[in-house]
């Protein structure tokens, strides 16, 4: 039937739409959410504040407010930073300003799916360069090959890595930074919870772009908002694609008052660190099952074959437990892995009972 239709387009005939996995669960550890989500007293400073919001007015195009104190918390100013409705939406522009069909993006394998999906859909050709299979080590001479071929433009690098968790070595990425001709991309969606950066190597590097999100450890991830910090040139250039009024003015205003209170924020965070330890641990003594080290709020396990991975995440949902898939045929296609988001205390307890009772399954190999 399509063909007739001129009005489709090629490249979007393999891609599927995201799949939110809208299931029934009674526990949710897919999305890495922030599970104890914000104090009371936050809570009511926003809503306190929100009654004098002007509902019937545009939201300021550039996110003015959060973008002063968000950039001088960093040491930056207004110029170099893009507030984005998530920070999907940044990789989203990234690439609509850097890519286009003809180019090539270039990421590690595994890493986060969102590069791939806004690659695709402009028309970019996409390289994923495997880590190091017993490690998760960034192979960082393979990614300066595929780099240094003429049609690459952006490398974007997870930091931590997302799904497995780890941080590359700085001194790898600085030198695909200082050789590859790209723009390098450092994701630091994770980063409150391992507190490693590349910002104050923005000043130092005109082609380096950082992005976070206040949905992991700001614990927004409703309200959709993230940043991107760069030099005032490539952020001149990303307002080019930028959609004018891209973050709602509610979304403005919470994140500013999480981000002047996100001292508040130090004790969940603290509590997540602590149980991610602790459920590392407990998952490790589950056979089959290997959890990964992490410095996120997330654990990679490894699960072992295909019929692991698709049993033990159906088992799971049978117990009302979701979790995310996590395997990469161009990681590896013997190795499966579940992602599985550290939720608090309780949900963690149910999280490794279930474990416990699939691990008893006979069909488990
Ligand atoms: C590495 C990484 N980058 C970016 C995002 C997107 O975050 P958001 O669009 O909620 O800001 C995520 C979310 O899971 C992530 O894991």
């Amino acid at each position: 039937m399509k063909k007739n239709k001129k009005f489709y387009r090629d490249n979007l005939k393999e891609l599927k739409p995201y799949d939110p996995h809208e299931v029934p669960y009674k526990i949710k550890l897919n999305a890495n959410e922030n599970p104890y989500g914000l104090p009371e007293e936050i809570i009511e400073e926003i809503l306190s504040e929100a009654k004098n919001l002007k509902y019937f007015r545009y939201p300021s195009a550039n996110s003015v407010k959060l973008s002063e104190i968000v950039s001088s918390f960093c040491g930056l100013n207004r110029d170099n930073i893009v507030i984005g409705n998530g920070s999907d939406e940044l990789i989203d522009y990234l690439i609509k300003a850097f890519s286009e069909k003809g180019r090539r993006i270039i990421t590690t394998a595994p890493s986060f799916a969102m590069y791939k999906i806004y690659s695709i859909i402009s028309g970019s050709n996409f390289a994923q360069i495997p880590l190091n299979q017993s490690n998760f080590s960034l192979n960082e001479d393979k990614v300066l090959e595929e780099a240094k071929k003429e049609d690459s433009s952006i490398i974007f690098i997870a930091y931590p890595n997302a799904p497995t968790g780890n941080y590359f070595a700085e001194d790898k990425i600085i030198k695909i930074i200082e050789e590859s001709g790209c723009l390098v991309v450092v994701d630091e969606a994770y980063y409150e919870f391992g507190k490693k950066t590349f910002v104050p190597f923005i000043s130092r590097y005109d082609n380096l772009v950082i992005i976070r999100t206040f949905s992991k450890a700001y614990s927004i991830a409703s309200l959709r908002v993230g940043y991107l910090l760069s030099n005032p040139e490539i952020i001149n250039e990303i307002r080019k694609v930028k959609s004018p009024f891209n973050v709602n003015t509610f979304s403005q205003l919470v994140a500013q008052v999480v981000f002047e209170n996100k001292e508040i924020l130090k004790d969940s965070i603290k509590k997540i660190i602590e149980e991610r330890e602790k459920l590392t641990n407990r998952i490790n003594e589950i056979p089959p099952f290997k959890a990964h080290p992490s410095r996120t709020n997330f654990v990679l396990v490894e699960v072992g074959s295909k019929e692991n991975s698709d049993l033990v995440y159906n088992n799971l949902l049978e117990q009302g437990i979701l979790v995310q898939t996590a395997s990469d045929p161009i990681f590896s296609t013997s190795r499966y892995f579940l992602r599985i988001t550290v939720g608090n205390e309780e949900e963690n307890d149910i999280l490794v009972k279930g474990l416990e009772i699939v691990s008893k399954n006979r069909s488990l190999k």
